[in-house]
């Protein structure tokens, strides 16, 4: 039977990047995100073995009809890769509660919903959690409470995730990259960013290691200062 992922973040940068790669690896991919045109787009481009399937994260009766449609699409889901983010950088005097709302509803919520919702059947398939967090989840920095409390979360949420699943074979690994080039960002590619294609590296790499491997997490920081 052929391997399945679900993705979040799937319109857009990383999360884009993955869902790309892992439809050339061979898995039908469910693509979710929120705007509905966008993942019709792609899954036009990846052909047949990629459903698309609008999802805000922070809705948990969405997500789990994301983890359904997939589920009875391709009848199992061996990756989630938890990619659906946003980025409210302010000093935390000028950082209104709406902003520090939705950093923690989309990135760490939403991870949390997906998580809950996909586990059964990452426990069936001996499956794979990825989860973005960044270099703002391993550190502070000015601007970034609501984003670096988010990150933080999702590497408490990553490690607590993996302590209950793994007696069962799942893994489950963050992933926290400096400035990557993407939309978020609004950064070309150059040789000064971290491109998608070295987070998707990281992914293919990650996936590659045999069972008895455990990636906690993997920080992938830029040479420069
Ligand atoms: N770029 C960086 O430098 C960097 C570094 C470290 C970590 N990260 C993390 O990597 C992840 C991907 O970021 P990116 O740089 O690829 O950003 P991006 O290009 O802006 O993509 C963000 C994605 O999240 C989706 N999204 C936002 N709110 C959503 C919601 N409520 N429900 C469902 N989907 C939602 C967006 O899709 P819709 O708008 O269609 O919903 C989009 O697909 C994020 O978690 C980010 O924090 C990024």
């Amino acid at each position: 039977m052929q391997r399945a992922a679900i993705v979040t973040g799937a319109s857009s940068g990383i999360g884009l990047g993955i869902a790309r790669a892992l439809a050339e690896d061979g898995y039908g991919v469910a693509l979710a995100a929120r705007r509905a045109r966008m993942l019709e787009e792609i899954a036009a481009e990846l052909g047949g073995s990629a459903l698309p399937v609008p999802t805000d994260v922070t809705d948990a009766r969405a997500v789990e009809a994301l983890v359904r449609t997939a589920v009875e699409r391709f009848g199992r889901v061996d990756v989630v890769a938890a990619s659906a983010g946003v980025g409210h950088w302010a000093p935390l005097e000028q950082l209104d509660e709406a902003a520090w709302d939705e950093t923690i509803d989309v990135n760490l919520k939403g991870t949390y919903l997906l998580a809950r919702a996909t586990l059964p059947h990452l426990r069936e398939s001996r499956g794979y959690l990825i989860t973005l967090s960044s270099v703002s989840g391993t550190i502070g920095q000015a601007g970034g409470s609501a984003y670096n409390a988010s990150k933080w979360g999702v590497r408490g949420l990553t490690q607590s995730f993996l302590k209950e699943a793994r007696d069962d074979g799942v893994r489950a690994t963050a992933i926290c990259p400096g400035l990557v080039a993407t939309p978020m960002v609004g950064r070309p590619e150059s040789d000064d960013v971290i491109a998608v294609s070295d987070v998707v590296a990281t992914v293919r790499w990650l996936l590659a290691l045999r069972p008895i491997v455990q990636v906690k997490d993997v920080v992938l920081e830029r040479t420069l200062a």
